[in-house]
């Protein structure tokens, strides 16, 4: 077998008249009656192959045999490409190799769809031949940079005094309220396994061992539906310490998130990286993970809208509901009917009732803006003006409003601003605007089952200063919880953790959480918070979402080798399927198959 004495990006025009030898996968094939151009391509390039009848009638009349993907050795000399001939776009562009050796060391099917056409084709098809979608350079760049940021944050936590230990996979059920994936047990029979949806608790008790810095970059597993940002199976870089407040948590972190960009894109985060209370977030932005590259900040107007004689207004506002809007600048070039029927069905939608809107226009005569719109004959002059006011809007913006609870007109704008941005390219994608959200709520009410739930988990603590309003206001406590967010996404999030018993039982009461239920779920925790726990905290970063901001894509599926479907299907293995009687028999499971 011909062993390769370069790789496929390697050899310049510094290397001509090297004798050498290339493996690789045939890129392309042209044949140009006389002369065969091969790109043969592995991990590292291209390089261009040729074939001469008259030197190597052999090697020619073989070469005419080639097809895409086969599988080559090759030796020959390396050259200058002729006058004219050299490809900028390639590093390996002024050199070719003149063939006088060739093995074909495997033949290949016609692969089921083309590589340079692999973001058109169906997504199904290549994650059914994920081995060919990972042919591509760009899929290999996404794993390249999966890799750095791996071996960046080993190395980084490594240099701060990180410990990285692995935690069970077969486990019992987890705090973070996912559905859990269940493995049944065959020694203790009727009995299950719930696989993690994270660490947390292992990571706790670390602390209580005296480990006090912990990492992992450990696979966590949530029987959610997948969505772009979210799949069942993916991977955390999960942290804990010991004897710290959330200040050295964040401190220590964004020191990592900063070398991560630094060293995979070149960018200079700026930390301490700023700080925004989950309230703000939620007035300003609608959401708890802002996108900040672009203003347009959302407004409250229910006073001046329950002023006005617009009854939709102020029958919502008289319900205790509110009117909130932002103005998009240059907003007015959208037709009445994009404004109807696009933008009013999107925020439909996200459960929006209605969408309000205004052209700002302007007033010649009073030299003034003005407001234009079906529902403007409801509004009077200096309410139009007032409006005008607090959106600081100009001529040809668009106000867009919509009347509902607080929670969901913020549900329905946050998407909104996003899709005004879009549409009125408002977003610089070479841009990265980090923030962390502090000041979460510690619970957030649960309509439906009539009790608090935890915003974070139950192990998050309140802030200090809160405590004492846990017998009488628990919605307005306070969690020493953070999540950093990034262009919208949420990368990563964490809190310092409840270290008293006491403590703990008491929001385990609070969350409706009785004393059986927490001895049978968290009774080994509870146990091991008594031997003396130390004061901890931590944080999980997505890893996944990392590498999604890092390598620009939307689509997790492109940033993990052997990703799920939506319906969490591995095409290339056909994962799940069924199981053959025995091993039903050997775990004393019955299915069920309904009608
Ligand atoms: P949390 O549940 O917020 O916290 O998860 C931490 C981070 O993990 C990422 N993430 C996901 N990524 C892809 N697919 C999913 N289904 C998915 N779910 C979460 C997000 C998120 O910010 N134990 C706590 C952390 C702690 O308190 O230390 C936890 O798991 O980027
Ligand atoms: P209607 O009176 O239902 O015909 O609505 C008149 C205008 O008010 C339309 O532009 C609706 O989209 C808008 N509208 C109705 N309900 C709401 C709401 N909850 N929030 C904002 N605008 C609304």
């Amino acid at each position: 077998m011909i062993k390769r004495t370069h790789n496929c990006g390697q050899l310049r025009a510094g290397d001509t008249g090297s004798k050498v030898s290339l493996c690789g996968w045939v890129d392309s094939y042209r044949d140009h009656g006389n002369l065969v151009f091969i790109d043969l391509r592995d991990r590292y390039g291209i390089t261009q192959l040729v074939f001469n009848p008259e030197t190597q009638p052999e090697m020619h009349r073989l070469s005419r045999q080639l097809r895409c993907e086969w599988v080559l050795g090759a030796s020959g000399t390396v050259r200058m490409r002729g006058e004219g001939l050299t490809n900028p776009k390639l590093p390996t562009g002024e050199i070719e190799v003149l063939i006088d050796q060739l093995e074909v060391l495997n033949t290949a099917k016609t692969p089921p769809f083309e590589l340079d056409n692999a973001g058109s084709v169906d997504e199904e098809l290549r994650l059914k031949h994920r081995y060919i979608d990972l042919r591509r350079p760009e899929m290999q760049n996404k794993l390249e940079v999966r890799h750095r940021v791996t071996k960046i944050t080993r190395d980084f936590y490594d240099s701060e005094g990180f410990w990285e230990i692995e935690t069970p996979f077969l486990g019992k059920s987890t705090p973070e309220g996912a559905r859990d994936f269940l493995v049944p047990s065959r020694l203790c029979i009727g009995e299950f396994y719930a696989l993690p949806q994270s660490p947390q608790l292992f990571k706790q008790v670390l602390m209580i061992s005296g480990i006090d810095r912990y990492f992992q970059i450990v696979r966590c597993f949530r029987d959610e539906d997948p969505r772009a940002d979210r799949q069942a199976e993916f991977t955390q870089i999960d942290v804990e310490m010991s004897f710290v407040d959330s200040d050295d948590v964040i401190d220590v972190n964004e020191r990592l998130v900063a070398r991560i960009f630094k060293e995979i894109l070149g960018i200079d985060v700026k930390v301490p990286i700023r700080r925004m209370s989950y309230r703000q977030a939620m007035d300003d932005y609608g959401i708890d993970r802002p996108d900040l590259r672009f203003d347009m900040k959302l407004k409250n107007i229910s006073e001046i809208a329950a002023q006005s004689q617009f009854k939709v207004f102020i029958d919502t506002v008289g319900r205790g509901g509110v009117v909130k809007g932002f103005c998009a600048p240059g907003g007015g070039k959208f037709s009445r009917s994009d404004i109807e029927k696009t933008f009013t069905n999107f925020a439909a939608d996200y459960g929006a009732k209605g969408l309000a809107w205004f052209k700002v226009v302007a007033d010649e005569q009073a030299k003034k803006a003005d407001l234009a719109s079906s529902i403007a004959k409801f509004f009077s002059p200096q309410q139009k003006q007032q409006i005008i006011e607090t959106f600081d809007a100009k001529p040809n913006d668009l106000i867009l409003l919509i009347a509902d609870t607080m929670d969901a007109a913020n549900k329905a704008l946050a998407p909104l601003r996003i899709k005004l941005a879009k549409e009125l390219d408002m977003i610089d994608e070479n841009v990265y605007e980090f923030v962390w959200i502090v000041d979460f709520p510690l619970f957030e009410w649960n309509e439906k089952d009539n009790r608090y739930d935890s915003l974070h988990h139950p192990f998050t603590a309140p802030v200090p200063q809160d405590l004492e309003k846990l017998d009488t206001d628990p919605a307005s406590i306070r969690s020493q919880a953070y999540d950093i967010v990034v262009n919208g996404s949420e990368i990563g999030g964490g809190s310092v953790r409840i270290h008293q018993p006491d403590k703990q039982a008491k929001v385990f009461k609070l969350l409706n959480i009785s004393d059986t239920q927490a001895q049978e779920r968290f009774g080994f925790f509870l146990q091991a918070l008594k031997y003396g726990a130390p004061p901890h905290g931590g944080i999980a970063f997505g890893l996944d979402r990392l590498v999604m901001l890092l390598t620009r894509t939307d689509n997790i599926r492109d940033v993990i080798a052997f990703p799920k479907t939506q319906k969490g299907q591995c095409l290339l293995t056909d994962a799940p399927s069924e199981v053959e009687q025995s091993q039903l028999d050997d775990l004393n499971l019955r299915t069920q198959t309904h009608h």
